[in-house]
């Protein structure tokens, strides 16, 4: 298969209105969409990636009008949440509608409704003549893809079609919470903090034992993600233990003795923009083992401690 590159929103939105597959940039990372009514372009979504078919799609949505298409019984908690936080970061598990097929749920009876705020995914979602089903763009179980040419390393001749953008803003996939229940839950950590989401809703909980419910309220998180071909380990701050030479370090604070390669950031937007493409960089450079600040769970630190736990197979 030939993939298209193009920095036309409405050429991309041709390739997907005749159900072909398409990447596409968001503020949090590149997505890889379908029209959820096409079946041939979901499963090929799941193809192209080498994704588990019961790891259920997030479906993006330009307008709220579209929200009534695919998710109904809208709480009033998740009522607020929209109005604080869409556009932006944050997904919704809704109750589904039928309009949503079981390929894009995995079979789950809820769906995850997410509503970017990235000029060019509005575009592109606008010209969308249906919600479009989208995961990371990015082959399963390496780092999300935050710049085109990262979607382009892993999925180049798998797709018909990619949409060039900016890198992403934010470089961490979208903040989750369940509100198909009487108490939200937040299911993934991103840039909509526990902290703002608790302003929003109070009895929001942080979920600790997401991994050992049954059935898994989030099915992606039994898999392994995040992770670089290096070994990721993990450092509390100020740590300055000597290390090997083919090694590389990302964090807030100075580096151990002897990394050859550091990317020090000034603070956590910057630490979770720069993680996964350093951790592709350090790929490319052949680099051994990847030291990596953990930094404290305030804020978005909650987001970044969360991927690089997954990244170290700690979670
Ligand atoms: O920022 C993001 O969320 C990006 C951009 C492209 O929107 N998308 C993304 O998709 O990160 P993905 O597929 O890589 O991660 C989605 C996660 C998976 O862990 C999946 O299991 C979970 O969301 N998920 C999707 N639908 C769900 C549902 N109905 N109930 C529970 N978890 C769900
Ligand atoms: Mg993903």
């Amino acid at each position: 298969m030939q993939t298209l590159l193009t920095d036309s929103a409405e050429e991309a939105a041709s390739f997907l209105n005749s159900g072909g597959v398409v990447a596409f940039p968001t503020e949090t990372v590149y997505g890889l969409g379908a029209g959820i009514c096409y079946p041939e372009a979901i499963t090929q979504i799941f193809r192209a990636k080498g994704r588990p078919g019961d790891n259920p799609l997030i479906v993006h949505i330009y307008s709220l009008e579209q929200l009534a298409e695919v998710a109904s019984d809208i709480n009033p908690d998740a009522g607020k949440l929209i109005d604080c936080f869409f556009p932006g970061p944050l997904t919704l598990v809704l109750k589904k509608n039928p309009a949503v097929p079981d390929t894009v749920t995995g079979g789950l009876d809820t769906v995850g409704v997410r509503c970017p705020s990235n000029p060019v995914a509005r575009e592109f979602l606008r010209l969308s003549a249906s919600p479009v089903a989208a995961p990371s763009a990015n082959l399963s179980g390496l780092p999300s893809a935050t710049s085109w040419e990262a979607v382009y390393h892993d999925l180049n001749g798998k797709i018909d079609c990619l949409l060039r953008g900016t890198p992403s803003a934010i470089g961490l996939e979208s903040t989750i919470v369940d509100c198909s229940g009487s108490i939200p839950v937040l299911l993934r950590a991103g840039a909509i903090t526990l902290e703002q989401l608790q302003s929003v809703v109070p009895e929001l909980s942080a979920n600790r034992n997401l991994n050992t419910l049954s059935p898994p309220k989030c099915p992606g998180l039994k898999y392994p993600h995040y992770a670089p071909k290096a070994a990721v380990v993990l450092l509390e701050a100020h740590t300055t233990q000597a290390v090997g030479c083919s090694s590389a370090y990302i964090g807030l604070s100075s580096p151990p003795e002897g990394v050859s390669l550091v990317r020090l950031c000034r603070d956590t937007e910057e630490y979770g923009r720069e993680l996964f493409s350093f951790f592709r960089h350090c790929d490319a450079q052949g680099i051994d083992t990847i030291y990596c600040e953990l930094p404290s769970s305030k804020g978005l630190g909650r987001a970044i401690r969360d991927r690089l736990m997954r990244a170290a197979g700690k979670k």
